[in-house]
């Protein structure tokens, strides 16, 4: 028997989606030269592929780009083991608003907004805080850096008390692209910054923010201290260790995917246990703002009881990444993604349809094509990212305004899941028992 990696990528695609990938395609992802964590990655990408009906046409260059370069460096173990504090502004815009669209009455004391495994620097944390003014908010990781170096593009790395480099975050712009590229010369590039800067410090063992720039690049000591506000508190603790006064909302995004769902459901109690009486709690995962998949979670009289899974519709469009995004085996909410996406694409006439129309859309917009192999080519080479996520941004304004948003979840009220679009503007469903960490009737939970 042939092992995995005896079998070329084109190989496994055929096997989980019953046809082959053209050959430019298929030669740009070199399965032996995968990082064993990557090739995992890879075969439950396309085991959740194949549960959500996804066609082998819908494959792109793009997607191709992301399993070979930026998967191998996004993932836990391309940073010596750590879960990354990978974070981007306005990342949860949306569920701002599906929170501030939830009316909680303000009483005497300001409510309290929890963003657990906030991420570093804590910029969703600061966007919270600036959208929610008469709230309390805590940013609550159980690491922040103590050092961070932005070079002159604004491209970032953060390192240790003792200077050791632990990772970098490159913008959405083509010199970022190159970044990630040869991730090994990019740390060299910012260890070689970092001891420039680091001599012009003043005070290195103290716990105020300090800021020192050389040649453009600035290095900047305790930078967790630049965005207390005074509504934004940060605390550096586990979930587990965690003390804080009891929560309207606590915010849970891009952190359980990183453990296994045993551990994720301990996470989830543990959480639950800082809500308020009426609190609500947002766990799930996220791309640029784009691709979301989240349960929310609600404490009630009789405990905490999962209210609604949501996801974007984007999720299944022809350039998905996230959908495909775990960490562990058996990721409840990818694999309930994936049932609900394989309900949409099993529908006829509504996925031929919608297809066509996103083909359309992403050759109006000059981004790709579908040529006579049947597969989407790309109509330029290098679109910095940024400029793709705007044009996506568009594109997917107009899918909505089209229809397409409630006709998907009209299919799935069909097949018999209670559906709604949620105030964030998503597709959110009742989740059926058993579906995610903690179940509706979950005896533990009970008050
Ligand atoms: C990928 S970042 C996500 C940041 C942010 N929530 C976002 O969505 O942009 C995950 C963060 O979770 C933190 N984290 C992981 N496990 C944690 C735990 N048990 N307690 C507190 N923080 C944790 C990590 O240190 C890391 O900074």
């Amino acid at each position: 028997m042939q092992t995995m990696q005896e079998k070329s990528f084109d190989d496994l695609v055929e096997r989980f989606l019953g046809m082959r990938l053209p050959r430019q395609m298929a030669n740009a992802v070199s399965l032996s030269e995968l990082p064993p964590y990557a090739q995992g990655f890879t075969m439950r990408m396309l085991a959740l592929m194949k549960r959500s009906g996804y066609s082998v046409t819908e494959f792109n260059p793009a997607l191709i780009r992301w399993l070979s370069a930026s998967i191998p460096s996004m993932l836990p173990d391309a940073w010596g083991g750590r879960i990354p504090p990978i974070t981007l502004p306005n990342r949860h815009s949306k569920l701002d608003v599906y929170v501030s669209n939830r009316n909680m009455a303000v009483g005497n004391e300001p409510h309290i907004f929890v963003d657990m495994g906030c991420g570093f620097p804590p910029v969703t944390a600061a966007d919270t805080a600036r959208k929610f003014p008469d709230w309390q908010i805590y940013g609550v990781d159980r690491s922040f850096a103590d050092f961070v170096l932005y070079d002159k593009d604004g491209h970032y790395a953060c390192f240790d008390q003792k200077g050791v480099f632990q990772y970098f975050q490159a913008l959405m712009n083509l010199s970022g692209r190159a970044l990630y590229a040869d991730p090994e010369a990019t740390g060299k590039r910012f260890n070689k910054f970092f001891a420039d800067l680091f001599p012009l410090l003043q005070d290195t063992d103290g716990t105020a923010s300090e800021t020192v720039e050389k040649d453009g690049n600035k290095l900047i000591h305790n930078h967790i201290r630049d965005f207390e506000t005074d509504n934004l508190t940060f605390v550096k603790s586990d979930i587990a260790e965690l003390k804080l006064p009891p929560a309207k909302v606590i915010r849970c995004m891009n952190v359980l995917l990183y453990f296994q769902p045993e551990i994720r459901k301990t996470m989830l109690l543990q959480a639950g246990e800082l809500l308020d009486d009426d609190g609500i709690l947002i766990a799930g995962t996220n791309g640029l703002g784009i691709q979301a998949r989240y349960a929310v979670y609600q404490k009630g009289a009789d405990g905490l009881f999962p209210s609604e899974f949501a996801f974007s519709l984007d999720n299944i469009g022809h350039i998905a990444f996230m959908p495909w995004l775990t960490i562990c085996e058996n990721d409840p909410e990818a694999i309930l993604l994936a049932d609900l996406a394989g309900t949409i694409r099993a529908d006829r006439p509504f996925w031929p349809e919608f297809s066509s129309r996103i083909d359309e859309l992403l050759q109006e917009h000059e981004i790709c094509e579908r040529r006579s192999d049947g597969f989407l080519h790309f109509q330029r080479d290098n679109m910095p990212p940024d400029e793709y996520l705007k044009i996506n941004a568009l594109l997917w304004r107009q899918i909505e305004d089209e229809g397409y948003l409630d006709r998907a979840a009209a299919i799935l009220e069909r097949a018999g899941y209670e559906t709604w679009i949620n105030s964030a503007g998503d597709i959110a469903v009742r989740p059926l028992a058993n579906s995610l960490p903690i179940a509706d009737e979950c005896d533990e939970l009970k008050c």
